[in-house]
């Protein structure tokens, strides 16, 4: 069992990268930008609320987001592991994270930081369309499918970009990750679990260290 945490700036590849892990592990991906987006689609009471705070890059509340993990984390596919992907974001989710695995006797592997400079992250951003899907995540110039238009994990054929994928509101979303979610680094390197990686490298580079980090665990 493998329970880890992909921990980084807006763009950085957390996505990119769960998607292969879920594939070779066999775990499952918990993206909370997935789920909300999926309750924005759904017009859901959560997806009415959280639209305007996505839209400006502020986050979302605390306790809207722990209560979605808290569900989705009793479902049976969670049972051989995960892949967190945007959660926790704050001190408080990450105290409520331990609590809920605390509770269901489970524990946290590893916790993987990608670094990527912030010139990096606006240029990804603003290029990056992704499955509609699967939600595997492409670029128009450096990451593109490898049979044009086509997913490469589903086959899918429809794409979509994000409505929060601007150059306004990833400034906001960078604001927010150095502000509240860059306080989790300490955290977790005080509890030994935090590894760092060189995100700047190619996707495959990226994929083959977490993996040296998740088998050398
Ligand atoms: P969320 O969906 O989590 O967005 P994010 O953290 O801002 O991260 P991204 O999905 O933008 O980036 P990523 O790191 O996954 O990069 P990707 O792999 O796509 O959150 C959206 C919003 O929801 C938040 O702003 C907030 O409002 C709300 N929210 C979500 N969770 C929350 C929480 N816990 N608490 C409160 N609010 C919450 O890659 C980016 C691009 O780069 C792609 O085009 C990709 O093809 C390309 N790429 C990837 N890797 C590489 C590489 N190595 N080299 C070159 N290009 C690469």
């Amino acid at each position: 069992m493998t329970n880890l945490i992909l921990l980084g700036p807006p763009g950085a590849g957390k996505g990119t990268q769960a998607k292969r892990l879920e594939q070779r592990y066999r775990i499952v991906q918990l993206s909370t930008g997935d789920m909300l987006r999926a309750h924005v689609r759904d017009g859901s009471e959560i997806g009415k609320q959280a639209k305007a705070m996505m839209d400006r890059g502020e986050l979302v509340h605390d306790n809207v987001i722990v209560a979605m993990i808290s569900d989705r984390i009793e479902q049976p596919d969670v049972e051989r592991g995960f892949i967190l992907d945007g959660f926790p974001r704050t001190v408080p989710q990450a105290q409520a994270l331990d609590g809920l695995l605390k509770w269901k006797r489970r524990e946290l592997d590893r916790v993987v930081l990608l670094t990527v400079k912030d010139d990096e992250l606006v240029e990804r951003i603003s290029g990056r369309y992704s499955c509609a899907n699967c939600g595997a995540s492409y670029h128009d110039a450096n990451m593109k499918p490898k049979v044009p238009g086509v997913c490469d994990f589903c086959g899918a054929k429809d794409f979509r970009r994000r409505a929060d994928d601007n150059a306004e509101t990833v400034r906001e979303r960078l604001k927010n990750y150095y502000g509240q979610t860059a306080p989790l680094l300490p955290y977790y390197r005080e509890k030994g679990i935090l590894r760092e990686i060189d995100g700047m490298a190619d996707a495959d580079t990226v994929t083959a260290q977490i993996i040296k980090v998740i088998d050398g665990k």
